[in-house]
């Protein structure tokens, strides 16, 4: 298995920007689902304000995650993970996240850290970092974060339900709040069912605003 170092990304990674758009757009087309793309440009700044965390084994992209401000620091995401296909299944998602999520509580230590994901990798991932699964309405409500949202494909869902729900499931970290161990939150047996109905109730609904037009 080839040496993976993980750190905070500069200057000198900028090249990385377009390979890594390119493979988080990619991976949205196989998996089928909804994703905010980001653009080479958006990526550079974040390696330029030190909020961005990059993979690499030499010099092979193997690895991405970035923080995003919102609400005037009250609140911090971690945003774009994505792990290259070939160093998939390994735990470098998870080793990514964890330093993404030490580096961020550093630099904003009063932060909420939050996420909002379909995807069930990321839920445990968080789930044992001490997210804990909450509704939109405990997530920031900057405008901005949800403009974020309109190139993802489930947009017209979100806009529909008034950004209350969408397919994603909304997570938080409130650093105020000790997390005990045995509070873990996250069965995959579960959310895989929660997440099948979801999607089913919501396409119904989006059929149903495609037909009203
Ligand atoms: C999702 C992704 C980041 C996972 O990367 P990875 O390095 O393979 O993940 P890890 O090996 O660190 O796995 C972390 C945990 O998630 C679990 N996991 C990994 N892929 C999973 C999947 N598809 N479904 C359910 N659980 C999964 C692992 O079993 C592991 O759990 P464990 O700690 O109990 O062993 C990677 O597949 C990817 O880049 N996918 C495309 C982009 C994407 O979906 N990003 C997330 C957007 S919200």
């Amino acid at each position: 298995m080839k040496k993976v170092d993980i750190i905070i990304a500069g200057e000198s990674h900028l090249r990385y920007a377009q390979e890594i758009c390119e493979v988080i757009s990619e991976s949205a087309k196989v998996r089928g689902t909804g994703i905010a793309r980001r653009t080479p440009e958006y990526v550079q700044t974040k390696m330029q304000n030190g909020n961005a965390i990059i993979a690499l084994s030499g010099d092979q992209f193997a690895g991405f995650c970035y923080i995003e401000v919102w609400g005037h620091e009250k609140y911090v995401a971690h945003s774009g993970l994505i792990v290259h296909p070939d160093f998939r299944n390994r735990g470098l998602a998870k080793k990514i996240k964890e330093f993404t999520f030490h580096h961020s509580l550093n630099k904003y230590p009063t932060a909420k850290v939050f996420g909002i994901t379909t995807g069930l990798a990321v839920m445990k991932i968080n789930s044992d970092l001490g997210y804990k699964p909450v509704t939109f309405s405990e997530l920031t409500d900057d405008p901005k974060f949800w403009a974020g949202c309109k190139t993802c494909t489930n947009f017209e869902i979100l806009t529909s339900k008034d950004h209350k729900m969408c397919l994603c499931t909304g997570m938080l970290y409130d650093p105020t709040q000790k997390v005990k161990k045995k509070e873990k939150w996250f069965n995959k047996k579960v959310l895989k069912r929660l997440k099948k109905i979801k999607q089913s109730m919501l396409e119904n609904n989006k059929q149903l605003l495609v037909w009203k037009k």
